[in-house]
């Protein structure tokens, strides 16, 4: 197999997304490894998960520091591990546009929402209140504006009659949980191509449509 390519993981929280990564990565087919989990936050429940599975985590605090010097400091941190892929999973805070700049097409995000909908936070309640019926997920390059950039992989979900913020987000989750590892697969093999805004990917697309609510 060729050279795996070395992956940073950047949380702020619980890191379930983190953890599908890790655990697509036991395979030794994967075209990547994380080599390292890093957290803003010193409280965030994911590092356990990463420590248990033997990666090496790091703290980065922004408290104290201004967004070019977190952001320095990151870079400073995913360095040293060797990194040369970087995904953003459930990291709330804003990068310095310096740092996204550096790392252009090696930088990926998770957002649940169907892009370009529903940017920046609460946005199971967004596309409740909107009355969406098709709801999901978008895995995308970073850009400097907030939840913008050429788009890897989406997933859609039906909204259902009556669903609340939390049965909604359960279920984005766990196409999050999907889609992020193949996206992160497609561009570890180099089968990702930014052309613009847009990306270019040779892979099989997916058959079908869903409609909600389907048809008899
Ligand atoms: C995920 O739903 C992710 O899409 C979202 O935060 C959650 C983190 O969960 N990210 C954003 O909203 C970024 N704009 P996790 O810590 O369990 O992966």
């Amino acid at each position: 197999m060729t050279t795996r390519r070395k992956v940073a993981v950047l949380i702020s929280g619980r890191g379930s997304n983190m953890r599908a990564l890790v655990e697509a990565t036991r395979d030794p087919g994967y075209p990547a490894s994380i080599v390292v989990v890093i957290s803003n936050m010193a409280d965030a429940g994911g590092l356990d998960f990463a420590r248990g599975a033997g990666i090496a985590t790091e703290i980065v605090p922004h408290r104290g520091l201004d967004r070019a010097a977190h952001g320095a400091a990151l870079d400073a941190a995913i360095r040293k591990h060797g990194a040369d892929l970087v995904c953003l999973a459930g990291f709330m805070r804003l990068l310095d546009p310096g740092f996204v700049e550096a790392w252009r097409d090696r930088l990926i995000n998770v957002h649940p929402s169907l892009l370009p909908s529903f940017r920046g936070l609460d946005t199971h309640a967004k596309a409740l209140a909107a009355g969406v019926k098709i709801a999901g997920c978008t895995v995308h390059f970073v850009r400097a504006d907030v939840d913008a950039g050429p788009i890897i992989a989406q997933a859609a979900v039906p909204v259902r009659d009556g669903d609340t913020e939390a049965e909604l987000a359960a279920r984005i989750l766990a196409q999050e949980h999907r889609i992020y590892p193949l996206a992160l697969r497609l561009v570890a093999e180099g089968r990702v191509r930014v052309e613009g805004d847009r990306t270019i990917i040779g892979a099989p697309d997916a058959t079908g449509s869903l409609a909600n609510p389907s048809t008899p």
